[in-house]
């Protein structure tokens, strides 16, 4: 009988030679258990997406509710259903009144490739704009908004007028013309190494959309649903988006994405021709479900609020000779070593101790620390003190 690794390697598709390989049997809280009876601390959150812990109760509690009445009935957008209905509702309460209308769709990458279009849609134009170093997903058009031509080379051409601004530099917003439907950033920047962006140049950004009538899209896929220390993290900024891009921690471990603009914007899904976007399984009822009750425990639980203090914890703690810097914002945190060679040392030392960190795909000199928004400041300390030995043996 082959074993489970056996199996892993030969019947599912792998996208790198050296898969991590660990055989997860259980995942709660900040913990993922494994076949062999380790515990590991997951201080990534399977890559930002368990900010209210791995199979959180009342997440599990809407999801088993919503089981016992219905799942799939139709592709989305036909029929009323309770759970997509509360979701977008309680979204709309919680947002500047101009971001009232969502879209629910499955993942990131559609969040995206739904907000590209409906900016063309709705300006009628065909260029977009992106930052470098920038991450959007890995479908076709989301991908045609990454810079770094490593991963991009095989598929080009991708989108066929995208223009590329350096991050931070405002200078480069003079590239956002009256031929622009949109502009894509992130407050902070997810695979560029946890950079955030500055207050100067997003006002910038801002203002040029308004002035050339492009559209502003902010993707929060990785910094929303409370990450940065707010429940979205352009709310520490004096920016507004046109759209609005949210999935990862939006589910609650669930896959579900969204992409939210005004009403009027969002009209030009209907006409012209009508379905301006379809998906089948977009908005799942039980993933909105479980969305919503996620959404619900962010916003009572106090857990947004303790944020900059654990963020301030983890800052204080880290402090070692081999760290040469630091870099973004909440629990999003990038710490800078000498080399990608040292961070991959890091990295499976840590693992020997039970952590999960990982790396960046634009910063591979960059580890990534985003620990689920439930962790004690207890267990900030246990994973620090596991940290500095780690970093011990690099020195
Ligand atoms: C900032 C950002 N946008 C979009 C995506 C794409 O999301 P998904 O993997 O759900 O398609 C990611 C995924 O890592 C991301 O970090």
């Amino acid at each position: 009988m082959i074993s489970h690794k056996q199996a892993f390697l030969a019947y599912l598709a792998q996208t790198s030679p050296t898969p991590l390989s660990l055989e997860v049997v259980k995942a709660s809280g900040i913990y993922i258990r494994t076949a062999d009876g380790k515990r590991y601390i997951d201080l990534i959150s399977g890559i930002g997406v368990s900010n209210t812990g791995h199979r959180n109760t009342r997440v599990l509690n809407a999801i088993r509710k919503q089981l016992g009445k219905y799942m799939h009935t139709m592709v989305y957008g036909e029929y009323i259903q309770q759970p997509q209905i509360e979701l977008a509702r309680a979204l709309a309460k919680t947002l500047p009144n101009q971001l009232n209308s969502t879209y629910l769709v499955n993942s990131g990458s559609e969040a995206i490739d739904g907000a590209l279009k409906l900016a063309r849609r709705y300006t009628g134009r065909k260029e977009f704009v992106a930052c470098r170093n920038a991450y959007h997903g890995g479908t076709y058009g989301a991908l045609s908004l990454m810079d770094n031509a490593f991963f991009t080379e095989p598929f080009k051409p991708g989108l066929e007028a995208v223009t590329f601004m350096q991050h931070n530099e405002l200078d480069d917003v003079k590239c956002i013309t009256s031929s622009t439907a949109a502009v894509i950033i992130e407050v902070v920047q997810g695979e560029g190494g946890y950079r955030p962006s500055t207050e100067e140049f997003l006002t910038a950004v801002r203002n040029r959309c308004t002035e050339t009538g492009a559209l502003l899209i902010i993707d929060e896929i990785q910094t929303g649903m409370g990450r940065t220390g707010t429940l979205f993290a352009f709310e520490q900024t004096s920016i507004v988006p046109d759209i609005l891009c949210l999935a990862k921690a939006f589910g609650g471990g669930m896959p579900i994405g969204a992409f939210i603009s005004s009403t009027e914007i969002m009209q030009s899904l209907q006409a012209n021709p009508v379905l301006g976007h379809i998906t089948t399984f977009g908005g799942h009822p039980v993933c909105a479900a479980a969305a919503l009750e996620n959404l619900r425990q962010l916003q009572t639980q106090g857990w947004i609020d303790e944020v900059a203090e654990k963020e301030k914890l983890f800052r204080s703690l880290l402090k070692h000779q081999n760290i040469m810097d630091i870099s973004g914002r909440g629990l999003m945190l990038s710490i800078q070593l000498e080399s990608h060679e040292a961070v991959q040392k890091v990295i499976h030392h840590l693992l020997d101790r039970e952590i999960i960190t990982d790396w960046f795909l634009h910063a591979e000199d960059r580890l990534r620390i985003a620990p689920p928004l439930i962790i004690s400041k207890k267990q900030i300390k246990q994973v620090c003190h596991h940290l500095m030995a780690a970093l011990d043996t690099l020195s």
